[in-house]
């Protein structure tokens, strides 16, 4: 079988990083090695030690100096949204009726959805994405047109088709059996085939009957591994109109406890206003809350409070996502930048080893695909990003007074994006520099 060898400093977390300088919570090798066979990890550590398991014809690719990571999970992202982006001037529900639905009426047509999906998973690469968990239209060829394109790239991508029903416009309208139906078609094609994994999506409670929402939890029960994603407390408009729809509610979190779909593997993007009793239901059921920082602050929802869900007595489990198209960027570097200013806007700190954790090994388990992706460890996919922390003339002249690998880190985080990303490999195969 054909092996890859890289060269290069490799870093990968083994747990959550306390502080700057908590060396035990990550793995750094200065001249690191990685083998790749089948599209997997089958060596990784010091360069001499996993040559030495290397056949005689592996191909040999040189990474030195740069850095080599796991590839980054966006855990909250639309692909029908990349003409979303940069919308002027709306908060979340004038923003969806302005822009975002009138632009997901036209993943009806699935050539047009064909051809967006391949600019997004282009796009997420080049940015040293190798993972998202991603909405899409409401439209069953829209989900069509994402697995196939993500099945040809050999991505492992969670993905699923929006459940709306109401409050929205009716081309965007489909019903608590279409969406019950289409949903189990989808996931009989296109779950655990190659590496693609289906999300249970009902898009909000704003836009799904009580009778959608009973079958959005009957498909939770009936496919009990599956992912489910959906939005929660995001905005206080949102909140209230929530409110008035589901008026026996204790609070939003409440909706979708109600009907059977909060558990592991339930990713809610946003959870920025959640009450205490909302946050220990959410911990209790072990599903996660998804930060999306430059959403966030684009569309002025409001500031997640990273480290008081993590310090609570009744933890949440965390990830963190671009949400684009109210997110502004790809970059999960970027994404990270804005988080450490939405944390310090709340005096806080996000250290520079935590932030690369949460990308990489934090989003893996909060997902619950750590034994996958996520990590360099031998047995894993050989999903990986290369990095170069002095990727511009500004780096560059920052790197000569980096002493330390958080400072380097922070500096990728800071000033990097998708030119700092040098190589992409999925599945061990080259993936940024084989884009046109
Ligand atoms: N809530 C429901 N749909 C959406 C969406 O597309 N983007 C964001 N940010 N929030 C939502
Ligand atoms: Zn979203």
């Amino acid at each position: 079988m054909s092996q890859t060898l890289l060269r290069g400093r490799t870093l990968s977390f083994l747990r959550w990083p306390e502080e700057k300088e908590d060396q035990a919570a990550y793995r750094y090798e200065e001249d690191g090695g990685l083998l790749f066979e089948d599209g997997r990890i089958v060596a990784a550590g010091h360069y001499g030690e996993v040559a030495a398991r290397a056949a005689p014809d592996a191909k040999r690719i040189e990474h030195r100096p740069h850095l080599m990571l796991p590839g980054f999970i966006d855990a909250h992202v639309h692909f029908p949204q990349m003409q979303v982006i940069a919308s002027y001037g709306a908060e979340l529900l004038e923003w969806l009726n302005t822009y975002t639905f009138p632009e997901e009426t036209k993943f009806r047509d699935a050539q047009h959805g064909r051809r967006i999906a391949r600019l997004f998973l282009d796009e997420v690469v080049r940015h040293g994405t190798t993972t998202v968990a991603a909405y899409c239209s409401v439209h069953k060829q829209s989900a069509e047109a994402f697995f196939a394109e993500s099945h040809a790239h050999n991505m492992l991508n969670i993905a699923g088709k929006v459940m709306m029903d109401r409050n929205a416009p009716e081309a965007l309208r489909d019903t608590p059996q279409s969406s019950y139906d289409d949903t189990r078609s989808l996931i009989a094609e296109w779950h655990g085939k190659g590496r693609q994994l289906y999300a249970i999506t009902p898009r909000f409670a704003i836009t799904s009957s009580p009778d959608q929402m009973e079958m959005a939890g009957a498909l939770a029960r009936e496919f009990p591994d599956l992912h489910i994603q959906t939005h929660l407390s995001e905005n206080h408009a949102e909140i209230e109109f929530t409110q008035e729809l589901y008026p026996w509610s204790r609070d939003y979190t409440d909706v979708y406890e109600h009907y059977g779909l909060l558990r592991e593997r339930a990713l809610f993007g946003h959870c920025i206003h959640l009450s205490e009793r909302e946050a220990d239901a959410l911990s209790t059921s072990g599903a996660v809350a998804v930060f999306c920082p430059t959403s966030n602050l684009f569309l002025g929802s409001g500031l997640f409070d990273y480290h008081r869900y993590r310090l609570r007595e009744k933890p949440l489990r965390l990830a963190s996502a671009t949400d684009v198209g109210g997110g502004t960027n790809y970059s999960m570097l970027r994404t990270m930048d804005e988080a450490y200013k939405v944390i310090a806007l709340q005096g806080e700190k996000l250290n520079p080893f935590a932030s690369f954790w949460q990308i990489t090994r934090g989003n893996a388990e909060s997902l619950s695909i750590a034994e996958r992706v996520g990590t360099l460890d031998v047995g894993t996919d050989a999903d990986v990003v290369v990095l170069d922390a002095g990727a511009t003339p500004a780096m560059r002249l920052r790197l000569e007074t980096v002493k330390t690998l958080a400072e380097e880190l922070f500096l990728l985080q800071t000033l990097g994006d998708d030119r700092s990303v040098v190589e992409v490999y999925v599945a061990g195969e080259r993936a940024k520099s084989m884009l046109a």
